[in-house]
């Protein structure tokens, strides 16, 4: 039986150590980590984590301020916004919750926000940062991970690590995070052929799709570290990751669940970013 990777636990350990930094901070500089949140449209998954961010704010001692706009509104108006906040002295972080609707060109938006303020790491500066190994910010998910593969005292280098999906906010920068810490690295996607037989070689799996239970005990290699990124409504409205969790937990070495893996990770590396944010403009 697998080892559960305790998210929930490990962030809150990480959010009452940064509490007290952000303490040490302010009575050092005088100045309070501020945090800018946009939300445009109702996306009712996209609502529950702006809330989640407000409140870790309020729990480390940042200042947090919402943007909830409404889905019609338009790309300049959008841009006028972030124009404003990367001027704002009391924001050190801008965060854009992704997907924005349709009309709005995401690359653009995300171009627009100071490379200094871009907590997401998703600005191309940050991101050629990330691939050269400099970038002033590690995108939240993918940094929560390694912390959590951390936690395991596994040694990375020399292990084959797969990645399973290739999105810009996981799958990429995650095969970056775990090629810098020396792990053979596969990344695999919808046109990989022979997926089981892939997967069956990770040490270390990273299941990043977003196809609830996906990842079969058939696709694990015995003692695998197994990380479920997926966050899947199924139709009696529970939450199911992209692992069967059921039958890989038998297999796997270590495990995440869902919920309470990565999720809570997420948001504590938004507050540890958002932390270093204020401290390089201090
Ligand atoms: N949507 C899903 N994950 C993320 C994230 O990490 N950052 C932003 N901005 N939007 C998201």
């Amino acid at each position: 039986m697998a080892n559960i990777i305790d998210g929930n636990k490990i962030a809150k350990d990480i959010r009452l150590k940064l509490r007290e930094e952000t303490l040490a901070f302010k009575e050092k500089t005088g100045l309070v980590p501020g945090l800018a949140v946009i939300l445009v449209g109702e996306d009712p998954a996209s609502q529950v984590y702006v809330g989640r961010k407000g409140k870790a704010c309020e729990e480390v001692g940042f200042l947090s301020r919402e943007y909830r706009l409404p889905a019609d509104t338009t790309e300049s108006k959008l841009l006028t916004l972030i124009h404003d906040l990367n001027r704002d002295e009391f924001i050190h972080g801008i965060l854009v919750q992704l997907p924005l609707p349709k009309h709005i060109a995401t690359d653009k938006i995300i171009a627009a926000i100071d490379p200094h303020k871009d907590v997401d790491g998703f600005h191309p500066y940050n991101v050629g940062g990330l691939v050269t190994g400099s970038p002033l910010f590690i995108p939240c998910t993918p940094r929560g991970i390694m912390e959590l593969i951390a936690s395991t005292r596994i040694e990375l280098a020399g292990k084959d690590a797969v990645v399973v999906g290739r999105s810009n906010i996981v799958g990429k920068p995650m095969a970056l995070l775990l090629l810098a810490q020396n792990a053979t690295v596969t990344m695999c996607h919808s046109k990989t052929r022979d997926l089981p037989a892939v997967t069956s070689r990770a040490d270390v799996l990273i299941a990043a799709i977003g196809r609830a239970r996906m990842i079969t005990a058939d696709m694990v290699k015995d003692g695998a570290v197994v990380i479920d990124v997926g966050v899947n409504r199924l139709d009696n409205g529970k939450l199911a990751g992209d692992v069967a969790f059921d039958e890989v937990v038998a297999k796997a070495s270590y495990i995440t669940p869902v919920p309470g893996g990565v999720g809570p990770m997420t948001i504590a590396m938004l507050m540890k970013n958002t932390l270093d944010a204020a401290k390089m403009k201090a």
